[in-house]
């Protein structure tokens, strides 16, 4: 008989900006939902990062859309502050711990003391979005787009003979009609030369993002 998997909670919410999504990213929501049946994360608003002097390259919806096509996370919601939406959210789901990253640690706890079960997780070191904006000025950049889902292999396997070196940056863009399987997710897991992901709807968007990524070489060539 196959033992099923008991986790130490139901329900649990984790809050971001997600921004490029990157290997720590990935990394932190596995680990979020390894100790609960039902992660809810909350995806940080344009106005709300634009509060906090923070300004992403994705648009909220595009950071929405790529947490919700994620198969392990069950539900998205947006997060508009965090010091009253946090505990109303907790009660609104029956919330049984919040995750974040510990780069927040002390900040928040405050909310321990409302009675909410605040976690903090190790980050994984040496990557933020903030950290990939600085990178992508100073480095070539690889783009590689996976169109169709029988592609995925084919992928893998160029992905592995990229010759990645510190001077390169790999970015994939995915079609947003194929889920973002499980397998790729395994696969970035055992191979960490992916810099960031992000899902497209039409070459518009690949388009806009390559744009986005000159415009930030650019400014620091006139920096
Ligand atoms: N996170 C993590 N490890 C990293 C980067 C982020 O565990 N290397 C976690 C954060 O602690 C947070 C969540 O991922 O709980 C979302 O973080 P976000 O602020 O969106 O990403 P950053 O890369 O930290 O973005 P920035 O550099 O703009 O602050």
């Amino acid at each position: 008989m196959i033992k099923k998997d008991i986790k130490k909670y139901n329900v649990c919410l984790t809050y971001g900006t997600f921004d490029m999504f990157h290997f720590g990213h990935l990394s932190i929501l596995l680990r979020c939902k390894e100790k609960c049946n039902k992660l809810i994360v909350g995806v940080a608003t344009d106005d709300y990062n634009k509060n906090k002097q923070k300004e992403s390259i994705q648009s909220q919806q595009q950071r929405f859309n790529f947490i919700k096509n994620l198969h392990f996370v069950d539900k998205v919601i947006y997060e508009h502050n965090f010091n009253i939406q946090w505990a109303n959210d907790y009660k609104k789901y029956r919330a049984e711990a919040i995750f974040i990253g510990d780069d927040h640690k002390g900040e928040l706890d405050y909310l321990i003391e409302d009675g909410i079960n605040l976690i903090y997780l190790d980050r994984t070191k040496g990557i933020s979005t903030s950290d990939i904006k600085k990178k992508i000025k100073q480095k070539n950049i690889f783009f590689l787009i996976q169109n169709k889902l029988d592609q995925t292999e084919e992928l893998f396997q160029n992905i592995k003979k990229i010759n990645l070196n510190k001077d390169n940056f790999l970015v994939l863009a995915i079609n947003k009609k194929i889920e973002t399987s499980f397998q790729l997710y395994q696969f970035w897991n055992s191979n960490k030369k992916i810099d960031f992901i992000f899902l497209f709807n039409n070459t518009q968007e690949v388009n806009q993002m390559k744009k986005r990524i000159n415009l930030l070489k650019i400014n620091n060539l006139i920096n």
